[in-house]
């Protein structure tokens, strides 16, 4: 279970983008969190994993806390989050193999033949065997984002931070992804806090979902719930997902 608490982030007096933020996303459950652009998605999730440090507030994971661990601690809770950046952040001189067997030599200390089997095999997963042996700077935009989920999800974290995982791809490729973030609820358990204004990604992975507003979650409930909901941005995003589906 990830539980947050009363954070708050301020940035500048402008700029505060948490402001009591309180969400609780319970385990081997897909939580979706959305929000327009700037208001603080990637923040919430880069304080789930310490990267960036809330003035206030508590984040629990698995009832450890987040905020103010010591360093110990800290890298106990990124082996057992994964984060898959907007971006991808893939290492650029490293071919894509390299990037694979990076987080499990360095996390799991994995080598040898049964390294090399699960990175062919978490390269099936995201379609891409084929690419094993190519540099980043080979692949097209939507093929580095599935390496960038890979290689986060080669070392089978319990929980799942995804920043936007379908944002740019294309409708089978989004297909692909969000059943493969259902897939590692189903299979592994894992729970999973994703990004997205990708109707049909939410539409797919959501158990729940979160709406946040001015610094606060002004609605969580199932897709459902939010769809019937009196929040103008839910009412517009449900209609575009409907005519998506
Ligand atoms: N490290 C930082 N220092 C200062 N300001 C920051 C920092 N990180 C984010 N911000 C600001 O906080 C606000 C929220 O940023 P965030 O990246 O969380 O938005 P977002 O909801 O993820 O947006 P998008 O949908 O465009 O990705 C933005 O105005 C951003 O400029
Ligand atoms: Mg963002």
């Amino acid at each position: 279970m990830i539980e947050l608490k009363n954070l708050y982030k301020t940035f500048s007096s402008e700029l505060r983008p948490m402001r009591g933020i309180d969400l609780t996303v319970e385990t081997g459950t897909n939580m979706v969190v959305l929000g327009r652009s700037g208001t603080g998605k990637s923040v919430l999730l880069k304080s789930i994993v310490g990267l960036l440090i809330p003035d206030r507030g508590s984040i629990k994971v698995a009832g450890t806390e987040v905020v103010g661990a010591d360093p110990k601690t800290l890298q106990m809770i990124r082996r057992k989050v994964g984060y898959v950046f907007q971006s991808g952040a893939l290492y650029d001189s490293l071919t894509v193999g390299e990037n694979l067997m990076f987080p499990l030599q360095k996390t799991l200390g994995m080598k040898g033949p049964e390294a090399v089997d699960r990175v062919m095999h978490y390269l099936e997963r995201v379609g891409l065997p084929d690419k094993v042996n190519k540099m980043p700077s080979e692949l097209s935009g939507g093929q580095r984002k599935r390496i960038g989920v890979a290689r986060t999800i080669i070392v089978e974290p319990e929980y799942l931070l995804y920043d936007e995982p379908t944002t740019g791809l294309d409708p089978g490729t989004t297909k692909e992804i969000s059943e493969l973030i259902v897939q590692l609820r189903d299979d592994l358990g894992i729970t999973g806090i994703a990004v997205t204004h990708d109707p049909y990604c939410l539409h797919i992975i959501a158990d729940r979902i979160a709406f946040l507003d001015e610094g606060k979650i002004v609605f969580e409930g199932t897709p459902e719930e939010g769809k019937h909901s009196d929040i103008d941005f839910l009412k517009i995003f449900f209609t575009l997902e409907s005519s998506a589906a």
